[in-house]
């Protein structure tokens, strides 16, 4: 099932590739889900925004090259790749499995992550054509309110969503995505430095950034840490097949290291502008960080009423936020559109349609989960709740905890050094971190899932195994 390399299109040079993921990377994950868990994690917002810092660099980054370099190798889809590159290497095809989790991983997650950038259109649509009118802060949350009971509505928006993401995979990579991205990405930076520069003028951003950065150690929480590790993950679209997929087109000569540092740099950049500006509205406003999902909605069309051009910004926030969302959702679409396209040589546009389909059909069901079967519960989480769960607090750590053992541990020296040209010192300390820090700082996230006495029993010997590792290994790089 070797794909054939000279057929395979290539982004049309380094920079196009940086800019689709980092539209892949930033999302909804940076504006909707960062702004309510930092809201959540009141007290040590702190803690909350530099541990999310610090495994963006520690994990996020190394496990962005694996997955980058397991595209590039193996010039296939997820399954392919893994299938090609686990050949190559002399290990087995049960490897393959793994595209196959971060494939259907990531249309588990379009069919909520659709939903909810429907939420972001019917907020904009309402923007554009009577602008934001909620005076109070009950008027603001009986809006969100009134649309999520509405599943009609919710669906509607879902399915205009769903045709705008598969509409562009359906043109292909290089005549959609990378198209749509070179769009999508200059206008979004551009409209998310106006919000600002708005919000520190209009706003509160001292307020903001103490919230942002106030570092109380003493109210540090497990919980809170492994927030910003689980977050770290989502926000740069890690462990779904997303990243691998747009690594098969990348040519051979671009650095990966340099590459990734680019797209890490503007993620985090991007996430804590939104954050800052987020933040500065609603403390400016005299909203509190509310809790859970709504926490965007429920404040921000608030703070837009009452402010002058009010309408214009909010209408240009939320066609940002779809913007975001919209790359993010190609990247999720991606992966099993090009292996049917790639397995059954089925056109481009049908396979796309064809996949989006039941994930829209899920979706709906996501929409009524809402509302008329709110009263379905497994573990207490409605559909939507179960659905995202499921994918980030599992897959999406079980599925990078096994591509950095892949690439850490299987690969093979001579393939991984042969993708990742970095200077011996960079590699050594890249390639150390990704065998012993990812696979570790990965299994926390999944085992605090499990339960915090897990955690405990885990953590101890985990810490000193690492340890222990690192310490060997360093002296062993040295010796040489
Ligand atoms: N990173 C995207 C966001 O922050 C979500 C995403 C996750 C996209 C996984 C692709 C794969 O919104």
């Amino acid at each position: 099932m070797s794909q054939s390399t000279s057929s395979r299109s290539t982004w049309s040079n380094r920079w196009a590739f940086i800019l689709v993921t980092i539209g892949s990377a930033v999302g909804l994950g940076n504006i909707w889900k960062f702004s309510y868990i930092a809201g959540a994690s009141e007290g040590s917002v702190g803690i909350f925004v530099v541990v999310y810092l610090a495994c963006v660099a520690l994990i996020g980054l190394p496990l962005l090259m694996a997955e980058i370099l397991i595209g590039r190798r193996g010039r296939g889809n997820p399954v392919v790749a893994m299938l090609n590159t686990a050949r190559e290497s002399g290990n087995s095809p049960w490897w393959a499995l793994l595209g196959w989790v971060g494939i259907f991983g990531a249309l588990m997650i379009l069919s909520f992550y659709s939903v909810v950038s429907g939420w972001m259109v019917d907020y904009f649509w309402h923007s554009l054509v009577e602008g934001v009118q909620v005076g109070t802060p009950e008027a603001a949350v009986a809006a969100y309110d009134e649309l999520m009971s509405n599943p009609l509505r919710l669906s509607f928006w879902h399915t205009i969503f769903m045709i705008l993401a598969t509409g562009v995979v359906a043109r292909g990579v290089i005549g959609g995505i990378e198209t749509a991205n070179k769009i999508m990405l200059p206008l979004l930076f551009l409209i998310l430095v106006l919000l600002t520069l708005w919000g520190a003028a209009v706003g509160d951003m001292p307020t903001a950034l103490r919230f942002m950065f106030n570092l109380k150690v003493e109210a540090i929480k497990p919980g809170v840490v492994l927030d910003g590790m689980g977050h770290a993950f989502f926000s740069l679209s890690l462990g779904m097949g997303a990243i691998m997929a747009y690594g098969s087109y990348l040519d051979k000569r671009t650095s990966i290291g340099n590459t990734c540092v680019w797209i890490v740099v503007a993620g985090v950049f991007i996430g804590l502008l939104c954050g800052a500006a987020i933040f500065s509205l609603t403390f400016g406003f005299d909203l509190t960080p509310d809790t859970g999902p709504g926490l965007m909605l429920k404040t921000l069309p608030l703070a837009f009423t009452h402010m002058p051009g009010g309408r214009v910004f909010a209408t240009l926030f939320f066609l940002f936020v779809i913007f975001a969302a919209w790359t993010s959702a190609i990247s999720l679409l991606e992966p099993f559109v090009s292996w049917l396209t790639e397995r059954y040589g089925i056109r481009r546009a049908r396979a796309a349609w064809a996949t989006a389909l039941p994930v829209w059909l899920l979706g709906v069901a996501v929409c009524l989960s809402f509302n008329d079967w709110s009263e379905y519960r497994i573990f207490d989480r409605n559909l939507f709740g179960v659905l995202d769960h499921l994918a980030t607090r599992f897959i999406m750590p079980l599925s990078g905890l096994a591509i950095a053992i892949y690439v850490g541990w299987r690969l093979g020296k001579v393939i991984v050094v042969d993708e990742i040209r970095l200077k011996q010192r960079a590699f050594t300390l890249w390639f150390n971190v990704l065998r012993y820090v990812v696979p570790v700082g990965i299994s926390l996230v999944f085992l605090y899932e499990l339960g915090g006495t897990a955690l405990l029993i885990y953590v101890v010997p985990a810490g000193i195994l690492l340890v222990f590792f690192i310490i060997k290994q360093v002296l062993r790089d040295w010796l040489k």
